[in-house]
């Protein structure tokens, strides 16, 4: 441990129920502190470093010296009882050998890529608002339009048949909990894992243009592991559902809570892109932090040493609502033209699906604006009850009419 005797104290973070979208205030003290902190939360062993500054979270996202691969064996403090990816996935992996792996999927990914796939996208827009039109209001948009259209997205680009969407959605919910115990998020991370292993498979025996196709062929090829390949497509499907249902979920949220953004989108269709990074950024996607990185040598971050060993983490949360990097950085501005937010992270582990998530965030708003001008909450905005104990935070259902 760290010899300073000037270092913070450790303050312990228990990651308290933070109301709807409001911003934890243990990471606004963090903010107003500066430089690092100290935290301690309510599972594995000891303290950890904690970057809330935009530029100190860059620091320790993109320095080699901080290791993914170093956590391995080691049970460092964290929010939920168990790790989120598999043992083999990327998120566990550093550069080069993260580089490769990364590189098996990233074509399926690229910008150029998802545009193309914008068409059917909005046609899976159009059959989900047509139905959710004919249910007739008051409607959980939320199991109408946004869960559907996030499962559908994901797993249509992956390569998972339609019968099997209900069983991915309870697996992935469970992957992404710390409220239903170990044990259970542990099983459902081996039930989807043995899932992805059989589809591989099947589709390296008959390859189709899908994501899983694509991983088989590298696999054939030498370029990954049946393991790796497992692990990666397991967190890309949890992370390509759970991220955007919940975001985009947050978003509808927003914008019926604030009629005059409303407003401007629907007089001003052209500024959806841009009111879609603003809500990125303002989002707290998540609750405390994600996965940690272990110093390999002593650095220096502003005035603290990290002591080689230790673990860092970075809020990319609090991040995106540092002063210093964003003017008014609490209030939602859709007139922020420059806007480095940090909502899909930095650094080589970059989200795999940024293009994929814009996208259908733009296609799910455009869509519901388009189609309910008049849409509205059904219950005053406190009686929408929030996800308790999840790391991903977003409401439990939006009851709208129009
Ligand atoms: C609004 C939606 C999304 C948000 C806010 C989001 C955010 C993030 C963040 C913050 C990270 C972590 C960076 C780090 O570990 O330092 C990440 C990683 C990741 N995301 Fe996303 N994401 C979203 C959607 C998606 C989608 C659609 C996919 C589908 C492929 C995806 C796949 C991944 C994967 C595989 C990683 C791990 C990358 C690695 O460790 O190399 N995400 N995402």
């Amino acid at each position: 441990m760290s010899s300073q005797t000037d270092e913070p104290p450790v303050r312990f973070w228990s990651v308290d129920e933070v109301e709807a979208l409001d911003f934890d205030p243990a990471m606004q003290e963090m903010l107003d502190d500066g430089g690092l902190a100290r935290i301690r939360m309510p599972h594995g062993e000891g303290d950890a470093w904690v970057a809330t500054k935009y530029e100190d979270v860059r620091l320790v996202t993109n320095d080699p010296r901080f290791s993914r691969a170093a956590l391995a064996g080691r049970d460092i403090t964290r929010m939920a009882p168990h790790f989120i990816p598999l043992d083999d996935a990327v998120g566990f992996t550093d550069p080069p050998y993260h580089t490769g792996l990364r590189k098996t999927v990233a074509s399926m990914f690229s910008r150029r890529r998802i545009e193309e796939l914008r068409p059917r996208a909005e046609k899976i827009a159009e059959d989900l608002l047509d139905a959710m039109e004919q249910a007739g209001a008051p409607v959980n948009v939320m199991e109408h339009f946004t869960t559907p259209f996030s499962v559908a997205g994901i797993s249509e680009l992956m390569g998972v048949p339609q019968e099997d969407w209900s069983r991915i959605i309870g697996w992935t919910l469970l992957v992404i909990s710390s409220a239903q115990g170990r044990r259970r998020s542990e099983q459902a991370k081996e039930e989807i894992g043995a899932y992805f292993d059989a589809l591989a498979t099947q589709r390296m025996a008959e390859p189709r243009d899908d994501v899983v196709s694509h991983m088989a062929a590298a696999e054939k090829e030498g370029r990954l592991s049946r393991q790796e390949l497992v692990a990666f497509a397991v967190l890309m499907e949890v992370s390509g559902i759970n991220s955007v249902r919940f975001n985009s979920a947050n978003m509808v949220y927003l914008l019926l809570t604030h009629p005059e953004h409303h407003a401007r989108l629907l007089a001003e269709p052209d500024l959806l892109p841009q009111a879609v990074e603003e809500l990125l950024r303002y989002i707290p996607h998540r609750n405390a932090v994600g996965m940690g990185r272990i110093a390999t040598e002593d650095v220096q971050v502003g005035k603290v040493t990290i002591r080689r060993g230790e673990p860092v983490y970075a809020s990319y949360v609090a991040a995106n609502r540092d002063p210093e990097k964003f003017e008014d950085p609490h209030s939602i501005d859709f007139d922020r033209s420059f806007n480095p937010h940090l909502a899909f992270g930095n650094g080589p582990h970059y989200c795999a699906g940024p293009w994929l998530a814009r996208m259908e965030m733009q296609v799910m708003l455009r869509g519901l604006l388009d189609r309910f001008p008049g849409l509205r909450l059904a219950v005053p905005p406190s009686e929408i009850r929030w996800r308790r104990g999840e790391l991903i935070r977003g409401p439990e259902a939006i009851p709208v009419t129009w």
